[in-house]
């Protein structure tokens, strides 16, 4: 049995209610903790609500009521929508809690009588926003670069932490644990951050300017700084300090939050906890922005995105699997809904609802919907061999996972599910039915698909739980924990032949792209013919340029050429091509893997940055960049393109 895992969310402001970027992290973690619990008996997944500070004062003050009856709105606002995402925490921490208050209190008490907390006056520019003094060095042309705004100057005695003393310490620790802020940007981020000398924090405020938070213990005239506060629960939740949870979670703790939280999280907790004489968490998992239609989501430009409204108009799974599909975890991400329908029809209707359908169907029409005999006797092509093909798939999967590389997982097993319509194809069930002498074969072949069917249910459970129990209980299993264990989904030959399989349902149904107002640039009739057409050709002149279905299996930035990025791509040949294309300005490398894209086959190779590129990607492109053609459907690779 694997050891225990720990996982936890950010715990989120309650100056505004939930959103798309809240849901984002917080099914990320419910991903994450649904794997693990398919590999250890012993998980723990931990979210909740930052409820202390001025911004929060300030935000009850808007609404003419007091601080904690705003907090328990807006707290019940978030406890209350994480259900209907199929979210299931373990616990949900508040920071209003008095287990939690007390914890952060022995704390600060441990650290001062240890002489990490000292008093001094200070004068500072503050950011009533950000809740912290910014020095110049950090300010943009003298504004806070998360408001805009200037700050105010301030000047007060307060409390400091020592954290330079810890400086040199954690950078050696992050040099000697490189994985633990993953993924590497960030630990670079951070890194850079700890190049230049780190100023002592700040974590009191005076009582005359805040009173909502936690007394410190030493100096009752003041509150604590809610990141002081905040970042505690982490190991209030186990039960620090002696709690039974403290001891079996802690050691293994990993924290999910986006790169606008890096520097409390890179850089003050650790040096909390290590002043503590506490372990450092084993890892900090840092995500991108979800910005909509290209900017960042603000409730001043009106586009935040609302969860609960996706969910009820293209269903929960399928919105869960977009967010984990589309961006890659570490990356910024673009949401729009086009994109969002794009996939459930291609990936999830397409690729997946057809070959469910397609194969308990078979299952009905062959042998009368129960699971067939399968003779082990029965010569099979190896090539085929699906159950080879799952271990690669759950191989790949299960590394992918553990990274928090989600879309990779994804991908493995679209990977897999195209494998199993390949078999479909190329077995041809239709013709062997036709014949007595072939029903072994049949057999055989349903039964696999069935077994095919069987892993890709247990691997898609964590993104897609009830989907998952759909299927498994289409093949006639019960809908329990044991089929999402991975020993199980491993195990092939799980199905029991005669077992009675219910008939088939459609686990995604098509979608229509929702209506789109023409924009400007569609509009103008000039655009649509600039540049000027070339002067006309014959179909013979067009019959010479091959052009092929092509998977792209990986994609890489080229070191100093900012506009190229080399491709491998699957055209259906023995060996990978390599293609150079100029379209890094509009794509992250890794966004391009598992696209099927349109080549030109016949192109003569040519050299670009020392790289031989055999064929040229199409692309629409203007001035504003490059954009790949991609397939509507998915096609075999090396299919020609007319
Ligand atoms: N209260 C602090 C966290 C304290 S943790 C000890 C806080 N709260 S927050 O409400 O502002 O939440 C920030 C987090 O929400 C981000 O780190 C991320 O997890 C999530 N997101 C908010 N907007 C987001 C996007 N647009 N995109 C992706 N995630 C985002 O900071």
């Amino acid at each position: 049995m694997s050891p225990p895992f720990y996982i936890t969310t950010p715990i989120y402001y309650v100056n505004a209610r939930p959103h798309l970027g809240h849901a984002y992290t917080t099914i990320c973690a419910d991903v994450i903790s649904r794997y693990y619990g398919m590999v250890t008996d012993d998980t723990f997944f931990l979210t909740g609500t930052d409820e202390h500070g001025d911004k929060i004062m300030r935000a009850a003050k808007k609404e003419n009521i007091t601080p904690r009856a705003y907090v328990d709105n807006i707290s019940t606002l978030f406890r209350d929508l994480w259900p209907q995402l199929n979210i299931r925490n373990d616990y949900f921490i508040r920071t209003t809690d008095a287990d939690h208050m007390a914890v952060v209190t022995e704390i600060l008490q441990k650290i001062y009588d240890q002489g990490d907390i000292y008093f001094n006056e200070y004068e500072g520019k503050y950011c009533f926003g950000c809740e912290r003094f910014y020095t110049d060095r950090e300010l943009v042309d003298g504004k806070c670069p998360d408001h805009q705004s200037e700050p105010e100057v301030i000047k007060e005695s307060n409390y400091f932490f020592k954290m330079s003393k810890y400086q040199q310490w954690l950078i050696d620790y992050i040099n000697e644990n490189p994985d633990v802020i993953r993924p590497e940007r960030y630990k670079n981020e951070v890194l850079a951050f700890l190049r230049e000398p780190l100023d002592d924090l700040c974590i009191s405020r005076p009582k005359s300017r805040i009173k909502w938070g936690i007394s410190l213990p030493f100096d009752p005239d003041y509150v604590t700084y809610v990141w002081f506060d905040a970042l505690i629960n982490y190991v209030s939740a186990l039960g620090y300090p002696n709690g039974d949870k403290m001891q079996t979670f802690w050691p293994v703790a990993q924290h999910i939050v986006a790169k606008d939280i890096l520097k409390p999280h890179g850089i003050y907790w650790p040096i909390m906890l290590k002043a503590a004489g506490l372990p450092i968490y084993r890892h900090l998992n840092v995500h991108g922005y979800w910005n909509v239609d290209q900017s960042k989501m603000s409730k001043s430009i009106g586009n935040v995105v609302e969860p609960l409204q996706l969910k009820n108009v293209y269903g929960l799974d399928a919105f869960r699997f977009f967010l984990m599909r589309d961006m890659v975890f570490g990356l910024d991400s673009n949401f729009n809904e086009e994109a969002l329908v794009n996939r459930i029809n291609s990936d999830l209707a397409n690729d997946l609802g057809n070959l469910f359908s397609r194969v308990v169907t078979m299952a009905h029409k062959y042998f009368k919907g129960v699971v067939p005999v399968m003779d082990p006797t029965v010569a099979q092509d190896s090539s085929l061999d699906l159950s080879e093909k799952a271990v690669q798939a759950i191989a790949a999967y299960q590394q992918a996972m553990e990274s928090f590389a989600f879309h990779k997982a994804l991908l493995a097993v679209w990977e897999f599910i195209s494998h199993m319509n390949k078999y479909v194809d190329v077995t041809t069930p239709w013709v062997l039915a036709k014949s007595k002498a072939s029903r072994p074969q049949l057999e055989v072949v349903i039964y696999n698909l069935l077994e095919g069917l069987r892993v890709v249910a247990g691997l898609i459970y964590p993104v897609m739980p009830d989907t998952a129990a759909t299927m498994i209980k289409h093949l006639g299993l019960d809908a329990d924990q044991p089929f999402f264990k991975m020993e199980m989904i491993k195990a092939w030959k799980t199905l029991t032949p005669g077992i009675e399989l219910p008939k088939s349902t459609t686990l995604f149904p098509r979608i229509e792209q929702p209506r789109k107002e023409p924009t400007d640039a569609m509009d103008k009739p000039e655009n649509a013919l600039s540049p000027e057409l070339k002067s006309e050709i014959d179909i013979s002149a067009f019959g010479t340029i091959d052009l092929r279905v092509a998977t792209v299996m990986k994609a890489e930035a080229i070191p100093r050429a900012k506009k190229l990025i080399k491709l491998d791509v699957d055209m259906g040949e023995p060996q990978l091509r390599t293609v150079v294309a100029g379209i890094a300005g509009s794509y992250e490398p890794d966004t391009l893997v598992g696209k099927q894209v349109v080549i030109v086959a016949n192109l003569k190779p040519a050299k670009l940055m020392g790289i031989r590129s055999q064929g040229m990607v199409l692309a629409a492109s203007n001035d504003s960049g490059a954009i790949v053609l991609t397939l509507d459907k998915p096609m075999p690779p090396g299919t020609p393109v007319q």
